[in-house]
């Protein structure tokens, strides 16, 4: 009998195909929007879940007594509670590499859109305003080229993103990390630098960790003073990294010039929230790995991994 899995998210059909000559797949079938209790309802005979984000903690566990593979369709695997996991012998899975380059590219979205004010400036032009920002120097931006770009986390994203930097932009790169990477800065000519001093000396900032205990609120109200006035904020990795109201009265008190911003503390994020009425900040709605073929990919990837796990080899990218 193939395992029975359950996904919480919509596959591309091929993936589907693939998925289903290994596993029989359950999936929400109603209009409404599948919530966490129906998803707890659903689990009592499955083997495998196909997710992303869903809080994986005793309480899940609890209704998923058969339960052997988590698969995650993200790199980020912060909804995983490990020790929980750990305990009952869970797999748990995730999709590095195959978004690097497109985490990359948008990572250098919000540099270009925040240093140049491109949003902001987009709508005055729609707006009618064309001639009143052409030539004033109040709407001028900042150069991204030639200037020193500082990057919390050097991962492989970190790394794809240092290349961009040093050899398409020509800017000066230093970086943050619990381990030091001796090799990444011979390969790129980059530095590293604690953390206190890269805030201080960095023209954009680039906060790129995965959410832990030890990165939860990394970057607050002292870190925010340290940094120039002059300095641009990018958030790629999850709000909770960062104290939100820091952030927002940084900004407010022209401690900080501007942030470009993927992730959130609450996502949606709430309509009140002051970010969303400040012009020089730039939100997305968490699209780092949003391209259709990096999607695919990561979609492909998660559902191999499920497959191996469930069937006793060895998941591509095991965490747990
Ligand atoms: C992930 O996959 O964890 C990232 O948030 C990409 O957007």
């Amino acid at each position: 009998m193939k395992p029975k899995v359950y996904s919480t998210l919509p596959m591309p059909e091929h993936v589907e195909r693939y998925l289903a000559k290994h596993c029989q797949i359950y999936k929400w079938e109603s209009e409404n929007p599948i919530t966490r209790k129906d998803i707890l309802q659903e689990l009592k005979d499955i083997e495998g879940l196909f997710t992303a984000g869903l809080r994986i903690n005793d309480e899940l566990l609890d209704h998923a007594p058969q339960l052997k593979v988590v698969s995650n369709m993200s790199v980020g695997y912060n909804n995983f509670d490990l020790h929980a996991m750990r305990k009952r012998n869970i797999i748990g899975t995730h999709t590095p590499d195959v978004l690097n380059n497109t985490v990359a590219d948008l990572t250098f979205g919000l540099i270009l859109a925040t240093a140049r004010r491109i949003s902001e400036l987009d709508s005055f032009v729609k707006a009618g305003n064309w001639e009143r920002t052409k030539d004033d120097e109040p709407f001028f931006g900042l150069d991204v080229h030639s200037s020193t770009l500082g990057i919390i986390g050097m991962g492989r994203i970190g790394e794809v993103i240092a290349k961009r930097a040093k050899f398409g932009f020509d800017m000066d790169v230093q970086y943050y990390n619990r381990n030091q990477k001796p090799d990444i800065e011979q390969k790129l000519d980059i530095t590293y630098s604690d953390l206190d001093s890269l805030l201080a000396t960095s023209d954009f900032i680039v906060l790129l960790t995965p959410l832990t205990d030890e990165t939860y609120q990394l970057i607050g109200e002292r870190e925010f003073k340290l940094m120039k006035k002059s300095a641009i904020f990018i958030n790629v990795s999850r709000g909770k990294t960062v104290d939100e109201q820091a952030l927002i009265q940084a900004l407010q008190n022209k401690e900080i010039y501007a942030a470009g911003l993927d992730v959130f503390e609450q996502e949606p994020i709430q309509i009140d929230n002051p970010l969303l009425e400040m012009s020089n900040v730039v939100t997305i709605p968490h699209i780092g790995s949003a391209t259709a073929q990096t999607r695919d990919a990561m979609a492909m990837r998660a559902a191999e991994n499920l497959v191996a796990g469930l069937t006793g080899h060895g998941p591509i990218n095991q965490v747990t």
